[in-house]
C-alpha cells in the first residue's frame, strides 16, 4: 500500500512498526473469527433441520410446492384394475419397507391410508413419487418409468381407509 501520510509514519517509525501494518497484521484474524462465526450459523442452521425431521411430523407440507400443472394432471391408468395389481405389485417392491405392506405406514413413516393422500389428486401424488421429500426422507422414484409411477398411484386408490396398529404405534398420528 502506498503511503499516504508521510509525516505520521516518520512518528511511529521509530519504536514500532507503521500502525498501517500492524492492522494489516489483524486483519487474518477478523477473518478467522468471521469464518468462525459463519460456521457456527450454518452448523446451527443444520442441527435445526435435522432434529426437525427427527420429530417426525408429517405434515403434508411438500403439498404446497407442487406447481399448479402438475397438480391437475391426470392419471392415465385412472380405475383401470390390471394398472392397480401392477402397480401393487411394484408397492411391495418398492415401497412397502417404508410404508408397510399394506401402506399403514410404520414409526417415522406415514401411512398412505390417510385422509390426506385420497384427498390429494393424481397430479400432486405424481409430482411427490418423482420428486420425493429428501430431507424428510421420502426418496424420488424418477428412476421409475412414468407409467410404473402412474400404476403405483391406481393402486394407493384401491386402498380402504387406514386404521391406526393395535400396538406398538402411540406416535403416529391419522
Ligand atoms: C426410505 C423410506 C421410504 C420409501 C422406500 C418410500 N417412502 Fe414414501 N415417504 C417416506 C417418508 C419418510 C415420507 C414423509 C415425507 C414427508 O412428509 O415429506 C414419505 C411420504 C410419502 C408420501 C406423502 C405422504 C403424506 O402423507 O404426506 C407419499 C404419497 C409416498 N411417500 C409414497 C411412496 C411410494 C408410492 C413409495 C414407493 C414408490 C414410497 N413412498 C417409498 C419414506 C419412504
Amino acid at each position: 500500500m502506498p503511503s499516504s501520510l508521510p509525516a505520521a509514519q516518520e512518528v511511529s517509525s521509530d519504536q514500532r512498526k507503521p500502525p498501517q501494518a500492524e492492522s494489516r497484521k489483524r486483519q487474518p484474524l477478523l477473518l478467522s473469527a468471521a469464518i468462525i462465526v459463519s460456521s457456527l450459523i450454518i452448523l446451527a442452521a443444520g442441527y435445526s433441520t435435522i432434529s426437525f425431521a427427527q420429530t417426525r411430523v408429517f405434515d403434508g407440507k411438500w403439498l404446497h410446492r407442487v406447481p399448479d400443472e402438475d397438480r391437475a394432471r391426470k392419471n392415465p391408468f385412472a380405475h383401470n384394475p390390471q394398472a392397480a395389481e401392477a402397480g401393487h405389485q411394484l408397492f411391495l417392491a418398492n415401497c412397502a419397507k417404508c410404508h408397510a405392506a399394506d401402506a399403514n405406514g410404520r414409526p417415522n413413516r406415514p401411512s398412505l391410508r390417510t385422509e390426506r393422500i385420497r384427498h390429494a389428486t393424481d397430479g400432486e401424488l405424481a409430482w411427490m413419487l418423482q420428486h420425493g421429500d429428501p430431507y424428510q426422507g421420502m426418496p424420488q422414484w424418477s428412476s421409475l418409468p412414468e407409467d410404473q409411477r402412474w400404476q403405483i398411484i391406481a393402486f394407493l386408490r384401491t386402498l380402504p381407509p387406514g386404521h391406526p396398529r393395535p400396538s406398538s404405534r402411540s406416535g403416529s398420528s391419522m
